[in-house]
């Protein structure tokens, strides 16, 4: 019986310790405290056999409890903000893939370089603002429908996630007047984001991005106007394009126009296809005004588009949906 007490004894150490825990009821003591049946008196047979029997039984519960603490050790906290898995051995950790820049960024980026190269400051339109700079500074009559033409979100604090990016003319007119009266000129892109709530299909989306240019000399024409357009688009589709407009109506610019493309061979198109890319015009005295600047001494010119647009049409992209998608199939494809 001595020898019982003992064998359990080391044998629970070892189970704690060995790091097949399960070997240990296997053990030679385990067999020889058995084997030792055979020799005893017929009498005390019984009462060890017992003896054993419940060492046994508690060995192997001490199996099963450290097994099921081995397995919870095996389980480590994962950090779920960690921009990689840090649960995975080494060599996972190296990446497998490179990463690429989101094509709207790059297109972004491309259209900021070919606006800076020509003189233009570059700035990111806001993606919150209110109605003054949305609406009213630009020369939206309160109530006017043409305000309903933008499809505005807003929020319950009557803030609103701006519709195009003229939202960001004001700041920009005032930002420029030091430098207009100091004789210089004042020449700006403002691009991002702009949101409208309306219904989602293969051309139209909630969230896509606008490319805003504001110039105001004390001599800018029309003329000038048309020729930074017509530059940007052949220096963005590198190719020579004809370019037509017509009349239309923003409150914001008069007279205002409707800038089109004819699409570039090159680019799938047939002659007298055209493509309309962006709304511009000469900014309304009103605008002006309300930056503080005098619309009788000096005058400019505005335009805004959608940056998706251009790139569908570079790239022969079909749905607009894809941007926003977050398709890895679509993304690879500008890697
Ligand atoms: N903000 C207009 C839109 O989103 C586009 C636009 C038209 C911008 C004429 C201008 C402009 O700067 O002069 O529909």
């Amino acid at each position: 019986m001595h020898s019982i007490k003992l064998v359990k004894q080391k044998l629970l150490v070892q189970i704690e310790v060995d790091p097949n825990p399960r070997e240990v009821l296997k053990s030679v003591e385990l067999k020889k405290l058995y084997s030792e049946i055979a020799n005893l008196p017929p009498k005390q047979r019984g009462p060890y056999g017992k003896s054993i029997n419940e060492l046994k039984l508690s060995l192997e519960s001490a199996v099963a409890e450290r097994e099921a603490a081995m397995e919870d050790m095996s389980v480590e906290p994962i950090d779920v903000t960690a921009p990689f898995d840090v649960n995975s051995s080494l060599s996972d950790l190296l990446p497998t893939e490179n990463g690429s820049q989101h094509p709207l960024t790059r297109e972004l980026e491309n259209v900021i370089d070919i606006f800076t190269r020509m003189g233009f400051d570059a700035i990111e339109s806001r993606q919150i603002d209110d109605d003054e700079h949305m609406f009213s500074m630009l020369n939206f009559p309160e109530n006017h429908p043409a305000r309903d033409g933008f499809d505005t979100f807003r929020t319950e604090e009557g803030f609103i996630p701006p519709a195009h990016t003229s939202t960001m003319q004001n700041r920009i007119l005032r930002a420029g007047k030091a430098r207009l009266e100091s004789g210089g000129n004042i020449a700006a892109v403002s691009c991002g984001r702009v949101f409208r709530n309306e219904d989602i299909d293969a051309t139209h989306e909630h969230t896509f991005h606008q490319y805003e240019g504001v110039f105001v000399s004390d001599s800018a024409t029309l003329g000038q106007m048309l020729g930074t357009l017509r530059s940007f688009f052949e220096t963005y589709y590198g190719q020579k394009l004809k370019i037509k407009t017509q009349p239309a109506y923003f409150p914001f610019v008069e007279p205002g126009l409707e800038f089109a493309i004819e699409r570039p061979a090159a680019l799938g198109g047939k002659d007298g296809q055209w493509l309309e890319m962006l709304g511009c015009g000469m900014i309304h005295p009103n605008v002006l005004r309300a930056a503080d600047i005098d619309p009788e001494k000096y005058r400019g010119f505005a335009w805004g588009g959608g940056i998706e647009r251009l790139v569908m049409l570079k790239y022969g992209i079909e749905d607009i949906r894809h941007f926003e998608s977050g398709k890895l199939a679509f993304l690879r494809k500008f890697a």
